[in-house]
């Protein structure tokens, strides 16, 4: 049989927390309705809240009714679905609560050893360290059984180490699925296939060609009610040691051999590894951390419920990366991140080098001898080229344009759920798209020295910006440096807009 077709159990950890009614119960629930889970499936929620199995499924039918896209909500389909559920409530901080766990697991599956056990660590990740201990006290770590983590997987270079090493302790490493969501949208796998399955932009994609590089990851939103969590992590762990950075190795990695999760993450790491340690002078000069403040109806973080009236946490990050090796020396890699932004947009911006002659009179805005591609990741999905053309009429007078490719036209499918891509893939057990252990303390071991530098230097500067503007002003400096500026999607973005147009 194959893993798919497999009957299992996924457990899920916090189930009462809001991932698991905006993220994942939605994606299983549309891995279900499109046939894509085996008809013997159980989900069992563990959290403290005081539920039965008939409080639980209720309340989750509720929550989908929510959070679903209205499109995909069939109430009967929904009821169906919610039968699959079951609830043990218990404090997954508590050693002997594991034998109301262990009870569960063995009446549901009929076996004192359950087999194929999938637990889901949605939790706060002060618990990440703690439940693989007490699921090995009770056996509950077969060898066919998976754990998916969420991030932030450590809070630093120290704290990655020691939770690999108790993974390591309870599981063998094909067991661990340290999930990071953006490696499941479909249009960061898309990078692979436009760099990999297309001849014509890999003889360019290096040095010889390439200018520079954008990566740009915002949000038009603040920190919802998640401030106690944000305050103690800020936008570096929360954004740029996992998503962007791993946007980064999809841009700058080596064709690996064959799509397999080895040799895939062999490359990744590679490229973790020739990221040339900031110094001094880039913590002060190549990193801009801002911090929103209030501006109309707009509240400041510092506002924030949960968030300390003084709180010093990044909620912006701009920062200037080089990847020593021979294909990317000397090509800059800009990267940002930050909440209450104008839009909410990820992409990456390719700066392909000027023609090295100008023979046209350019008209209209920018260099028109200077191509662009953007590879828009969310929302409006698609890859955009920007070239130059001649403008019709006499003379030679050249102006950008842009070709366009946009996902609402392969075939009106829209990009698959992050989420449901990746629990797919843990349930029949294909690790490529989570992160392995030495990729996570090679990405640990780049941020820390920036990381204990601000420890060090509580008063480095951490730049206010209002809330709804293109962040701090310094940002823009340091692109300067390179005779360059930020490209932000949406020049004159209204209020009532809430993305941009690819
Ligand atoms: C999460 C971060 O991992 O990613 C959030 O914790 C952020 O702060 C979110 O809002 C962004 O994800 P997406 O898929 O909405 O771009």
């Amino acid at each position: 049989m194959k893993t798919k077709e497999q009957p299992f159990i996924m457990v899920i950890f916090g189930a009462s927390g809001d991932l698991t009614k905006r993220k994942l119960m939605p994606a299983l629930y549309s891995l279900y309705k499109r046939h894509r889970l085996t008809e013997n499936f159980t989900i069992l929620g563990v959290a403290r809240t005081a539920y039965g199995d008939v409080q639980f499924r209720s309340y989750i039918h509720n929550q989908l009714n929510k959070f679903l896209d209205p499109k995909e909500y069939q109430a009967e389909e929904v009821g169906e679905f919610c039968k699959h559920l079951y609830y043990v409530a218990m404090d997954p901080s508590e050693a002997d609560d594991y034998l109301l766990l262990a009870n569960r697991l063995q009446e549901l599956s009929g076996s004192a050893q359950p087999n194929n056990i999938l637990y889901y660590l949605s939790t706060p990740p002060s618990l990440y360290g703690v439940v693989p201990v007490h699921l090995k006290a009770y056996k509950l770590n077969s060898r066919g059984s998976r754990i998916i983590v969420e991030k932030p997987f450590g809070y630093d270079l120290e704290s990655a180490l020691k939770l690999n090493n108790i993974y390591a302790s309870v599981f063998d490493e094909k067991q661990v699925y340290r999930i990071d969501h953006f490696l499941g949208k479909e249009t960061a796998q898309n990078i692979l296939a436009f760099r990999f399955a297309n001849g014509i932009f890999e003889p360019l994609w290096n040095r010889n060609y390439i200018d520079y590089v954008e990566i740009t990851a915002t949000e038009n939103i603040g920190i919802e009610q998640r401030g106690g969590y944000y305050d103690e992590s800020g936008a570096l762990r929360d954004m740029v040691q996992n998503h962007l950075i791993q946007l980064l190795a999809l841009t700058a990695m080596e064709p690996p051999v064959n799509f397999n999760a080895t040799e895939f993450r062999n490359e990744v790491i590679k490229v973790y590894n020739s990221l040339v340690p900031l110094t001094e002078t880039d913590f002060k000069e190549h990193v801009i951390r801002g911090q929103y403040t209030a501006s109309d109806a707009k509240k400041g973080y510092r506002e924030e419920q949960n968030v300390k009236p003084d709180s010093r946490t990044d909620t912006y990050i701009a920062m200037r990366l080089n990847i020593g090796n021979w294909r990317w020396a000397g090509v800059p890699f800009y990267i940002r991140t930050g909440k209450q932004l104008p839009t909410k947009v990820t992409e990456i911006v390719v700066h392909f080098k000027e023609t090295p002659h100008h023979m046209f009179h350019q008209v209209g805005e920018g260099s028109a001898q200077n191509n662009t591609l953007i590879l828009r990741i969310q929302p409006n999905e698609g890859v955009q080229l920007r070239v130059a053309m001649k403008v019709p009429g006499s003379g030679f007078e050249i102006k950008q344009t842009a070709m366009d490719f946009t996902y609402d036209k392969l075939g009106g499918l829209p990009p698959g759920d992050a989420y449901a891509r990746l629990i797919e893939d843990c349930i029949a057990s294909d690790p490529t798209l989570f992160t392995r252990n030495d990729a996570i303390e090679a990405s640990w071991r780049f941020f820390d020295p920036l990381i204990s530098y601000w420890k060090q230097h509580p008063d480095a500067p951490l730049y206010g910006y209002p809330a709804g503007t293109w962040g701090p002003k310094e940002s823009e400096a340091m692109m300067n440096e390179h005779g360059a500026t930020w490209t932000n999607p949406c020049k004159n973005l209204t209020d009532s807009d809430q993305y941009c147009e690819l």
